[in-house]
């Protein structure tokens, strides 16, 4: 039986959303000027996706938006997460602006205007344009200046009507998986590679969010983490170690620069590798946050682990607990936690859950509907977490759902199915599953509630 969610706790004005990022579900990769990304290059890399899959058609969301929108409408949401591709926008990474680039998103955000849909628009969710990775990418400096110049770019072009932006999407993933753990894209094995990206991208970070906010005043600006409740796998000393180390790698490295905390001192010391700090960059990095992005999807159990890589910590695998279709394990209490942390830890006055869900393997009936009942049971789970989170003083303004399509799911492919909305890649023919339907009824139960007694 699970608990109902207590819907009165979210305010009139919540934000409804679904997610989605440029790569995963574009497509047209060669078309109107845009250039190949890391991930286009990483993709067709043998051996790195599965199925050899990439995101070379997709969703093909390129030419289907309007399509996707209606979607978006059916579903009753009134908030939609995207991404920019910046190898759209500045192909050669930075100079020369791609005016066609600019053009696709000016009518997508007219198009979600028009639907009565809040654009939410990230700058970076992974796709360095090749042409900068080229030059070294992350690990230097100059990375961080271009992105905040093509930040500028866009926020120009669409900041007139966008005021809900994010600089970078899950900046662990670029830094700790593209190039520690050779998962993603560059997929590089180099801790001090990995350390100085990680720097960068958040000195990028404090750089582009300066950039959208002189280019559009009034612009309300975030980031986005992914961020794991951590727990030791014994009571052992040396667990109880490597789970603060866990929690410094995996959210505090994270959390404390953009607090003006600066980079937690233990975790220097676990990397060993020097920061590329310079005069000022602490203040840069620590720009004021509008709101903070939690993406969440499940907690971490860890054990010492002396002889793996940085930060010597690894996650177990517990028995007996649920699980999605990615084997990860399904506690929304953690998300609840890391929502109350976020406001009375780091002081959060306004938070979004801008990812959360999950992938199983769907079923299409003969009558072609799709009942994704532990999808649709992981959204309720979920969302009861955030309304007690809020009963409890988390200034939550809304939550995206991951995703509103079946999309590329980086190093797995197209296996793994995260959308509200079914995707046949066969035929692009798009399919709300039961999780989608379930997801319009519980918005409009909210709005039912508006106008209530407070
Ligand atoms: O698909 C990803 C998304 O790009 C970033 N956050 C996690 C999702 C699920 O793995």
């Amino acid at each position: 039986m699970l608990e109902p969610i207590d819907l009165a706790a979210f305010p009139n004005d919540f934000a409804w959303g679904t997610a989605t990022s440029a790569y995963q579900i574009e497509g047209a990769v060669a078309e109107d000027g845009r250039s190949p990304s890391i991930w286009d290059t990483f993709s067709h890399r043998p051996g790195t996706i599965d199925n050899g899959d990439h995101g070379d058609e997709a969703c093909d969301h390129y030419h289907r938006w309007r399509e996707d929108i209606a979607l978006m409408r059916r579903l009753g949401t009134n908030a939609y997460r995207l991404s920019v591709a910046w190898p759209r926008i500045v192909p050669g990474g930075d100079g020369a602006v791609n005016a066609k680039g600019l053009a696709f998103y000016d009518r997508l955000i007219d198009g979600l205007l028009e639907a009565g849909i809040m654009p939410s628009v990230t700058l970076y969710h992974w796709d360095l344009p090749q042409a900068l990775q080229d030059r070294g990418g992350w690990p230097r400096r100059e990375t961080a200046e271009h992105f905040a110049a093509y930040a500028a770019v866009v926020a120009e072009r669409l900041g007139d009507r966008v005021t809900h932006w994010t600089t970078l999407n899950e900046p662990l993933c670029s830094a700790w998986i593209g190039h520690l753990e050779g998962v993603m894209a560059p997929g590089l094995t180099d801790l001090t590679a990995a350390v100085r990206a990680s720097y960068h991208l958040l000195l990028g970070h404090g750089l582009a969010a300066q950039a959208v906010r002189a280019a559009a005043p009034g612009a309300r600006v975030g980031i986005v983490n992914n961020l794991s409740t951590v727990e030791p796998a014994t009571q052992r000393p040396e667990d109880i170690a490597a789970a603060r180390r866990m929690d410094g790698h995996t959210n505090r490295w994270w959390l404390d620069p953009v607090h003006g905390r600066g980079f937690p001192a233990d975790m220097r010391e676990v990397y060993g590798v020097d920061l590329p700090e310079q005069r000022g960059d602490a203040e840069t990095i620590a720009a004021p946050l509008d709101w903070l992005g939690l993406n969440y999807y499940f907690p971490a159990t860890v054990t010492d682990d002396p002889d793996g890589p940085a930060p010597y910590a690894r996650q177990i695998r517990r028995e007996g607990v649920p699980r999605t279709g990615m084997d990860w394990e399904v506690d929304a209490g953690g998300m609840e936690n890391l929502l109350l942390r976020l406001t009375e830890e780091y002081g959060a006055r306004r938070l979004y859950v801008t990812e959360n869900g999950s992938a199983y393997p769907d079923v299409m009936g003969a009558d072609g509907t799709i009942e994704d009942t532990g999808r649709a049971d992981y959204l309720v789970q979920h969302l009861a977490a955030c309304a007690r989170a809020v009963r409890k003083g988390a200034p939550l303004a809304g939550y995206f759902a991951w995703s509103l399509l079946d999309n590329f799911e980086w190093a797995y492919g197209y296996d793994k199915r995260f959308g509200l909305v079914h995707v046949d890649y066969r035929t692009q023919q798009r399919t709300i599953k039961g999780s989608g339907h379930l997801y319009a009824d519980i918005i409009r139960a909210h709005r039912g509630l508006e106008g209530r007694a407070a």
